[in-house]
């Protein structure tokens, strides 16, 4: 057996013995701006990653590491409360581990939150963006000998971002009336913010918003046919090299957390509803 998949098949199977006959149909990746949801989770069962043969302990600024099981707006999720990063320095099959966890455990969604910089102008701080499409400049996951029991050698990405899903999530926004953009994700490495050469040149390439995070993770649920939402929270605005302005890890976690609540919501009425 492919070593990968016996790695993923004993993770899977602890947790499976730790989540006791319960069945998430939704997983959920609580980056910066979703950590609020972790405590509206209804009688949880917490699993810190550390636990779970496999893997490592998360480390990034304003992350925490445990799986979370339980109810929220009346179904089962299972969310990740904080995930792993390529600029850790973990390689890209442990940054997607969890996720092909959540696809052996039966998961058919992938919500999926982060934090980002905004190149497109009409964004402000705090505003919520709903991905409708991305640009992956960190290495593709999917590299290396294709575990055929997850999906095809060449997926298709033409909706990576499910359609009917942003629908909804967008009537929801309006709903709520929640102010949400849309628009699309390019993936870096970091862990340096970009220049404003850098900024530029993603604008250029079509790009709304920038993270280091969230492609791994909707490419390898895409490989196996999961449906994807992606929302980003704009804790920054893209800056010219002759302005006042320094992008602070800081003012970025805490840009995050005041856009929790409003996310928090979308998500619970969007499960809900699943
Ligand atoms: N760039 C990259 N990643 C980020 C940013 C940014 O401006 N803001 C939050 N995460």
């Amino acid at each position: 057996m492919d070593k990968r998949m016996s790695v993923i098949e004993e993770a899977a199977a602890f947790m499976s013995s730790w989540l006791d006959g319960r069945k998430p149909v939704a997983g959920v990746i609580l980056g910066s701006g979703l950590g609020q949801l972790a405590e509206e989770i209804e009688d949880p069962i917490v699993v810190p990653y550390v636990r779970v043969p496999g893997f490592p302990a998360a480390t990034a600024v304003g992350h925490k590491g445990n799986f979370i099981c339980g109810n929220l707006g009346g179904k089962c999720v299972l969310a990740m409360q904080g995930r792993y990063h390529y600029y850790e320095g973990y390689p890209m099959d442990t940054v997607v581990l969890p996720i092909r966890v959540m696809i052996k455990l039966g998961i058919k969604y992938l919500l999926v939150s982060n934090a980002a910089g905004a190149m497109n102008k009409s964004f402000n701080i705090g505003d919520l963006m709903l991905i409708r499409d991305h640009i992956n400049l960190l290495p593709n996951p999917l590299i290396g000998p294709n575990l055929d029991e997850f999906g095809p050698r060449f997926p298709d990405m033409t909706c990576a971002y499910d359609l009917a899903l942003q629908d909804r999530m967008l009537k929801i926004a309006e709903k709520q009336g929640v102010k949400l953009q849309r628009g699309i994700y390019v993936s870096c490495t970091g862990p340096t913010y970009e220049t404003p050469a850098e900024y530029t040149y993603y604008a250029s390439m079509g790009a709304d918003n920038v993270g280091m995070s969230v492609t791994p993770e909707v490419i390898v649920a895409r490989h196996a046919g999961i449906r994807v939402l992606g929302m980003s929270v704009i804790t920054d605005i893209a800056h010219e090299a002759e302005d006042d302005y320094i992008t602070d890890e800081n003012e970025i976690v805490r840009q995050a957390d005041l856009a929790s609540r409003k996310m928090t919501g979308l998500f619970r009425e969007l499960i809900s509803s699943l």
